[in-house]
């Protein structure tokens, strides 16, 4: 008998599951009692560009202020060189091109190296890759060929770590565009690029760019692979684009306008991005869209990582946080058109006028666009009047499209409580939630669906994320604790998948020297990118969701916090397996058994993938991108029982094989 207590001590140390009087908590799982079945794109990322996550970010482009719009035209840059004159490097703006009318032209006579020239200080610096190939290209215009361009990649003491010359060769009234590449010598976190004008002449210069040729797919002038294989490496079921406010804009001059983005580049116009001023404590006046990353590529990168598209469009309101500016509703057409001509960009015949647009860009194909969101954190009778007509237009052209509209800022409270009921009322397709609260609250809120309208509009968890300290604090962590708490609430969002059907934290990233929002769940530099623990727990759901939600139960009861546990339990019928997720939110190890019932067969051996840590501040970085990331370890079932323990403060998600 001793003998045996002692084994059994000994065996519970080695698998860390406290001793033999540990209470265990008993669970069961029935799989004959399919609640809900899982929207195989549920899990998907919300993209904006806030936190410079596109310009300076996702978008590969090394040069800041590459066609000389900015407020400052010469902001990024600095002139150079000891023979420069007052005069020789000139910003002229055309009256006849609107989309880009700044140019520079440089006059020189007889110059060499270090005598007249420009450098350009990159987004926060210029991350550069030792052997690697990078492209320049400028758009130019001269009358006759004189000068060439002797261009310069440094490392932050001015080392040159990157040559090339570019002699432009055409001449004549029109622009041309010319381009050179180089290998770099060196791996630089800061790097800077500069342009030595050489001999005698003058040029006009545009468009100014510089890119790495490692980009996601090879593609020239496009997006950082390691950032969009983060995203890839998720399988999120949608992207929601371009935001989040930045579609509202400060003011209606400043709102998102998609078909400004489309086209060339060098035609699409640049327009102040509206994080540039937004918080005072984190001003960041060089902060522009470019466009270079606009409505095609948002498609075509959805498409690339096999998510649906989800753009959300403005909808006759700028942000009402900033000036409340709204469209005067005879006035609103211009905005219907935008979204049905929207339409037809994704998915009208190439003969069409948008269709062609696609079409034109690489893309004959439709991108088969399913849904479309309506505003993003709008409110008010000024609102529902507005997408009511969005509503009318939309549907009556094309009745599959699914809306998504608003439901304001907070979860609850008078805004939300009269969206609701009155985007209930008219019977919408989706209804976008946003959650930005405390740990605490997400906890509380674990089962906030199980009471929701199972027949009224569908949910979309549009953006969340645990806020450690206060919303839009420069406080808040990424750290473990609110990473659990979010996990703990999913459960609840998993069990309610018939009614939520689509879920996104948000924002989605931010770069380390340049960001405005904390938290984010993928922080970069120039040179690398990292998942949070929340990044971690979104990925573990969108790759573990399963096929159809089943009853799981404690006592007859939903798990959402009972003894601090949190847990729902999917099958995967195509794998043929049992998913149980369960967080464990307390400083205890706990002693679980899962007595499954309504299934034929449990394998007797399966796998949790886990994340565990007591410290709830524990954070991924830069340096250690690794601090919090999944295990996985092997489990038994015996019969139709598991029993495992859960490690303190730990989200677990166990997987067995049902045949
Ligand atoms: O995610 C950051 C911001 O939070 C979004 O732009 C906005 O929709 C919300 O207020």
């Amino acid at each position: 008998m001793r003998n045996t207590f002692l084994r059994s001590l000994a065996l519970g140390a080695v698998l860390g599951i406290g001793t033999a009087y540990a209470q265990t908590t008993k669970f069961t799982v029935n799989g004959a009692q399919v609640k809900a079945q899982v929207n195989q794109h549920m899990y998907g990322v919300f993209f904006e560009d806030i936190n410079m996550g596109a310009d300076g970010g996702i978008y590969a482009e090394l040069i800041k202020n590459r066609s000389f719009e900015f407020y400052k035209p010469l902001m990024g840059w600095k002139k150079e060189g000891d023979k420069i004159a007052e005069g020789d490097i000139l910003v002229l703006n055309r009256t006849n091109h609107e989309a880009n009318p700044r140019f520079l032209r440089v006059k020189t006579q007889s110059a060499s190296k270090g005598n007249i020239g420009l450098t350009n200080e990159g987004f926060r610096g210029m991350g550069i890759k030792k052997d690697l190939k990078y492209d320049f290209s400028v758009m130019y215009r001269q009358s006759t060929p004189g000068l060439s361009l002797r261009l310069e990649l440094l490392d932050g003491k001015d080392n040159i770590i990157g040559t090339a010359t570019l002699k432009p060769e055409k001449s004549g009234e029109d622009w041309h565009k010319q381009g050179v590449s180089f290998v770099s010598s060196a791996t630089e976190l800061k790097g800077k690029f500069r342009i030595w004008f050489e001999g005698s002449g003058s040029i006009d210069l545009d468009m100014i760019s510089l890119f790495p040729t490692d980009t996601w797919k090879n593609r020239p002038g496009g997006m950082r692979a390691d950032m969009v294989q983060l995203l890839a490496d998720m399988k999120p079921g949608f992207i929601r684009f371009p935001g989040g406010c930045i579609v509202e804009g400060h003011d209606l001059e400043t709102r998102y306008q998609w078909k400004k983005t489309v086209g060339p580049i060098e035609d699409r116009q640049l327009i102040v991005n509206r994080w540039n001023t937004e918080f005072a404590h984190r001003l960041t006046p060089d902060y522009y869209q470019t466009f270079g990353l606009g409505f095609f590529e948002y498609f075509q990168l959805a498409e690339d990582i096999g998510a649906e598209a989800m753009p959300i469009l403005n909808c006759g309101m700028a942000c009402q946080f900033n000036t409340s500016e709204l469209v005067p509703m005879e006035d609103m057409e211009q905005y219907v058109q935008d979204a049905l001509d929207l339409i037809e960009f994704a998915n009208g015949p190439v003969s069409s006028k948008w269709g062609k647009v696609r079409s034109d860009m690489g893309h004959p194909a439709p991108f088969n666009l399913k849904m479309l969101g309506v505003g993003n954190e709008n409110w008010g009778p000024q609102y529902v009047e507005r997408l009511k007509l969005f509503q009318t237009a939309i549907k009556a052209k094309y009745p599959n499209i699914k809306l998504i509209y608003s439901s304001g800022t907070d979860p609850n409270g008078a805004k939300f409580d009269y969206l609701n009921g009155e985007l209930r009322k008219l019977n919408v397709d989706i209804i976008d939630e946003h959650y930005y609260r405390s740990p605490e609250w997400f906890l509380e809120n674990a089962a906030r669906y199980d009471s929701y309208d199972r027949n009224g509009p569908k949910v979309f968890a549009g953006e969340y994320a645990a806020q450690s300290d206060r919303i839009a604090s420069t406080k808040n962590e990424n750290n473990w604790k609110t990473a659990l708490a979010e996990a703990s609430f999913l459960t609840g969002l998993e069990r309610n998948a018939d009614v939520v059907r689509l879920a996104s934290y948000a924002p989605l990233f931010a770069h380390v020297d340049g960001w405005q929002w904390t938290p984010d769940m993928i922080w970069v530099d120039n040179l690398h990118a990292y998942g949070t623990p929340n990044y971690q727990i979104q990925k573990l759901y969108s790759l573990n969701k399963g096929t159809d939600v089943i009853s799981l139960t404690e006592n007859g009861k939903a798990v959402s916090g009972q003894d601090g546990m949190y847990a729902s339990a999917t099958l995967d019928k195509n794998k043929n397996e049992l998913i149980i997720k369960i967080s464990n939110y307390s400083d205890k190890a706990k002693d679980v058994e899962f007595a499954i019932e309504g299934l034929k067969k449990l394998a007797s051996k399966g796998t949790n993938t886990f994340i565990a840590s007591e410290n709830l501040d524990k954070e991924n970085t830069i340096e250690n991108p690794k601090n919090v990331v999944p295990m996985e370890q092997s489990i038994k079932a015996s019969g139709k029982k598991i029993k495992t323990s859960l490690a303190p403060y730990s989200f677990n998600v166990l997987r067995f094989k049902t045949n």
